[in-house]
């Protein structure tokens, strides 16, 4: 049985004072059984994200860490520190990093092994363009991802992956359940044998544009274990509705 998960990913977004509102009504907010639940804050906000946290059901993770373990590498976070501040998990190969700062397969690789090497548990991002999809090539782009990002692992304990179609993120367009649900059962075939992966017992969650009002038809695909939400999470309500879609 594979528990749930729903992270919130922040992005660039938050202040001391939205941090703190919004945490505030998520550690009060009666937690549903069988779900894991993390927020994923910028640098900035993860210790008061943690103390805000303590004592509660809501992990922190971070966005993104350095692939290098420490040293002169000026604006980087190493997976270490992250993981002796006390976050649990870290978002891995994010589209927007992949876009925006072109990391690559061989990248993404280095950081996941960071991240396993200083004991977190990263939640892999993958996921084709429009172009990809209406080339017919979103299974393709998907599996090379995935075998650029495990291929040479031996292990990956904790690991999550996150399929986020990058038409559907900050879009409001989502994959249909039928299209999300196709891509992860696939996404499972794919994990088989890669690092040591059991393609049935390993997470995989949905996203891209999930909401209060989208979430529980996506939960209601078998082969669909939780969210990635990247606006939704920003107001304490919204993230909450889809928690509890995923009770
Ligand atoms: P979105 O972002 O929910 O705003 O589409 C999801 C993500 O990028 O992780």
């Amino acid at each position: 049985m594979r528990q749930r998960l729903v992270v919130g990913n922040w992005k660039m977004h938050g202040s001391r004072d939205s941090v703190h509102a919004l945490l505030t009504d998520l550690v009060a907010a009666p937690a549903p059984g069988g779900v894991g639940v993390a927020v994923c804050p910028t640098y900035l906000h993860i210790h008061q994200a943690l103390s805000l946290c303590a004592g509660s059901a809501v992990a922190v993770g971070a966005q993104d860490c350095s692939a290098q373990e420490e040293g002169a590498f000026t604006g980087e976070v190493a997976a270490a520190m992250l993981a002796d501040a006390g976050c649990q998990w870290v978002i891995i190969g994010h589209s927007e990093r992949r876009q925006y700062h072109a990391e690559s397969d061989a990248l993404v690789a280095a950081k996941l092994a960071a991240a396993l090497g200083a004991g977190l548990q990263p939640i892999l991002c993958v996921g084709e363009t429009r172009e990809q999809r209406e080339a017919g090539d979103a299974q393709g782009v998907v599996a090379a991802q995935l075998k650029g990002a495990l291929g040479e692992l031996v292990s990956a304990p904790g690991l999550v992956v996150a399929y986020e179609p990058v038409w559907a993120i900050g879009t409001g367009l989502t994959a249909t359940p039928g299209e999300a649900q196709s891509m992860h059962a696939f996404i499972r075939g794919e994990l088989d044998g890669l690092a040591g992966l059991d393609g049935d017992t390993t997470r995989v969650l949905y996203g891209g544009s999930v909401k209060a009002d989208n979430a529980g038809e996506l939960f209601a695909q078998q082969d669909i274990d939780g969210a990635l939400v990247g606006g939704a999470s920003l107001k304490a309500a919204d993230f909450q509705a889809i928690v509890n879609a995923a009770a």
